[in-house]
């Protein structure tokens, strides 16, 4: 891969990131205020009977008065505004993403050689199937019987989710499990609002246009959905961060147990919000203790599983490295340079306030030096955002070393 490609896919990804940020303030921040909008609505007796009632907002200077219909309005404007594109291209830029990084890069990313030797191909179809799966698993539990029985429904696709979560960490490296497990929440969402919510909105205007009322069924399973749809949003969002942190996802077998946790803390504190909007009196504040209560967990299962601070800890020794013969190694001249310049950080365990190897790049082994290849090519030859700072002063020579290593030509060799 030459030096400009290396650049290209990481303009890319922080473009692509960029849109799928802007795009998923657009969804949330709308499903947020409409939720807020909702439980804001006051009715007064000398109102319309159609009316739901009325919310009085000032914003930017202006005042607004918003009116909720819940069926027929007296007649349909002509301009009528849906709000679906800030999902769709929630999903579309954040498959896009998906692609872009694990399915393209997956080298980098997805295959954890340790966990299963994946060809690129075959680690793209495993995540598509999962989350096209997911969906359809979803649209089963809601249609059966389930479905009328909607604490269990809950239950039972709260648990999907997480055994789901441990397939993709017999697949995947932990990071691309956890972040997979956030795109199976994020598209089971958007399918809600493609395929349930919107077609039953615009059965339900076509119906009041014809003088007739909406199927109090399409109204019932629409809330149904978007009341999943609040629910999973807190939870979505931390998974969607967490490949950020190698202390969320180095440490896969406790990667189910960290999605539970993650969950129940998320859709607590939604609930608590959902409460206090319509009621500032009887707020749930048990649930913040709950919540918190959920992340003292994760954070309790994530740091006892790292073998780096168990190590600390004195619960156990450091595992021996066990490497397999046939794997590609740095050569030792690199390997020296490495573990002198990068290994105190970028080891099982590094330094003390390192805490886990930084984005669980490990470079304590031939091997593993070998697997980060074109990382350390990224970060050390093409730019010198590593070590930070030259922290461990590594010195021009070394990086000359490293890149006739990594096949890169500089101007002055
Ligand atoms: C002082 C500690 C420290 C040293 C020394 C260090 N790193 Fe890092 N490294 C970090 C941290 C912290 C991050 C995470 C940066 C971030 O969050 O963006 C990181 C991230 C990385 C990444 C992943 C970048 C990404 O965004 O995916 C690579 C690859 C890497 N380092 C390689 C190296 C190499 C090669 C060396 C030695 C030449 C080195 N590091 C030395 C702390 C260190």
């Amino acid at each position: 891969m030459g030096a400009l490609e290396t650049f290209g896919w990481e303009w890319g990804s922080a473009l692509i990131r960029w849109l799928h940020v802007i795009a998923a303030i657009a969804w949330i921040g709308g499903s947020f205020f409409f939720m807020h909008l909702d439980a804001s609505l006051r009715k007064q007796a000398k109102d319309d009977p159609a009316l739901a009632g009325t919310s009085w907002q000032v914003h930017g200077g202006g005042f607004y008065e918003m009116r909720k219909y819940l069926l027929a309005p007296p007649s349909l404007p002509e301009h009528l505004i849906w709000h679906k594109w800030q999902s769709y291209w929630t999903w579309m830029s954040g498959f896009a993403l998906l692609c872009w990084v694990y399915y393209g890069q997956s080298q980098l990313y997805l295959i954890d050689p340790a966990v299963m030797a994946l060809e690129p191909w075959q680690a793209a179809a495993i995540g598509i199937v999962a989350l096209a799966l997911g969906w359809l698993v979803d649209a089963f539990l809601c249609r059966s019987p389930l479905g009328d029985n909607e604490p269990l429904l809950a239950v039972v696709g709260f648990g999907y989710v997480v055994a789901t979560s441990w397939v993709f960490t017999q697949f995947f490296s932990g990071r691309g499990a956890l972040i997979h497990t956030g795109a199976l929440m994020a598209t089971i969402m958007t399918a809600n609002v493609f395929f349930v919510i919107m077609p039953n909105q615009r059965k339900s205007v076509a119906a009041l246009m014809a003088g007739q009322k909406p199927d109090p069924k399409w109204v019932k399973s629409s809330k149904v959905r978007s009341t999943h749809n609040n629910y999973i949003t807190l939870p979505v969002l931390f998974l969607m961060l967490s490949n950020h942190y190698p202390s969320t996802y180095s440490n896969a077998r406790v990667i189910p147990a960290i999605v539970t946790c993650i969950i129940v803390a998320g859709a607590l504190v939604r609930y608590f919000y959902n409460v206090w909007h319509l009621d500032h009196d009887h707020a749930p504040w048990w649930a913040w203790a709950a919540a918190a209560a959920a992340i003292l967990c994760a954070f309790g299962f994530a740091a006892t599983a790292s073998p780096g601070m168990r190590s600390l800890m004195g619960l156990a020794d450091l595992p021996a490295e066990t490497a397999s013969l046939d794997q590609p190694k740095a050569p030792q001249e690199v390997v020296d340079i490495v573990q002198t310049r990068c290994m105190m950080c970028h080891a099982a365990q590094p330094m003390d306030w390192i805490g886990e190897a930084p984005k669980g790049v490990l470079l304590d082994t031939p091997e593993h030096i070998a697997r980060f290849a074109a990382a350390i090519r990224q970060q050390a030859v093409l730019t010198h955002a590593m070590p930070p700072n030259n922290f461990s002063q590594m010195t021009d020579d070394e990086r000359k070393t490293l890149a006739r290593w990594l096949g890169v030509e500089t101007a002055q060799n």
